[in-house]
């Protein structure tokens, strides 16, 4: 049965400047396929539950130290997910893995945002900071972001955008993480999230 709209969960775990983008995207009528029912937070701290309670948006914490291990915080995430009848899950810096049975349930509806062209650094280990630490190591002159499907394979679900970020010589960690989050990750979370809301309603999720 198609729907008119689809409904969005996003999962965070930080400051949440990608869920102020999706926020924005969606105020700005960029996503209008979709609307964010629900941030869910594995961390109490995170600013970006803030975020979500002052755009209006349901705000839940789920913490895996409170659940005790990683079947019980994901049960936990399920039901959540379940209660506001979630079609589409955004990873937006959301820093704690899922496991390939949480994740084979959600075929083609779990979407993540990764700060490095895919597939250069990423996968284990590749996250926040880190990300761009090494592509400052390694030399690279170009990097970016990328949002892809999420399957039980860490960053190697189909890619659905990515966009290229060119690098300063003077660049550190934190500009560099800043500009691509700027020029890159706040521009195609949004866009691809709406892409994806409209294979949904359309029913060309398969
Ligand atoms: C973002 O740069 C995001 O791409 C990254 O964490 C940051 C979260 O910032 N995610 C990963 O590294 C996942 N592998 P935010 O909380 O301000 O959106």
């Amino acid at each position: 049965m198609n729907k008119s709209i689809a409904r969005i969960a996003v999962l965070v775990s930080g400051g949440g400047t990608n869920l102020q983008a999706l926020i924005d995207a969606q105020n700005s009528g960029i996503i209008h396929s979709g609307k964010i029912e629900l941030v869910l937070s594995n961390n109490p701290n995170a600013y970006a539950l803030e975020r979500a309670k002052n755009a209006g948006i349901s705000a839940v914490c789920v913490s895996k130290k409170v659940c005790g291990s990683q079947e019980v915080f994901e049960e936990k995430l399920k039901a959540v997910l379940k209660e506001y009848e979630i079609d589409l899950i955004v990873l937006a810096g959301f820093m704690s893995i899922l496991s390939e049975s949480f994740i084979k349930e959600y075929p083609k509806r779990i979407i993540n945002v990764h700060p490095s062209l895919i597939p250069s650094f990423c996968g284990k280990g590749f996250y926040g900071l880190y990300v761009h630490e090494a592509a400052l190591k390694y030399g690279v002159k170009v990097t970016g972001a990328t949002v892809h499907f999420v399957n039980e394979v860490p960053d190697g679900g189909e890619i659905i955008m990515q966009k290229a970020v060119n690098i300063r010589e003077n660049d550190t960690p934190e500009t560099l993480q800043k500009r691509v989050m700027k020029l890159a990750e706040w521009k195609i979370l949004p866009a691809a999230t709406e892409k994806v809301c409209q294979q949904i309603i359309n029913g060309e999720k398969e």
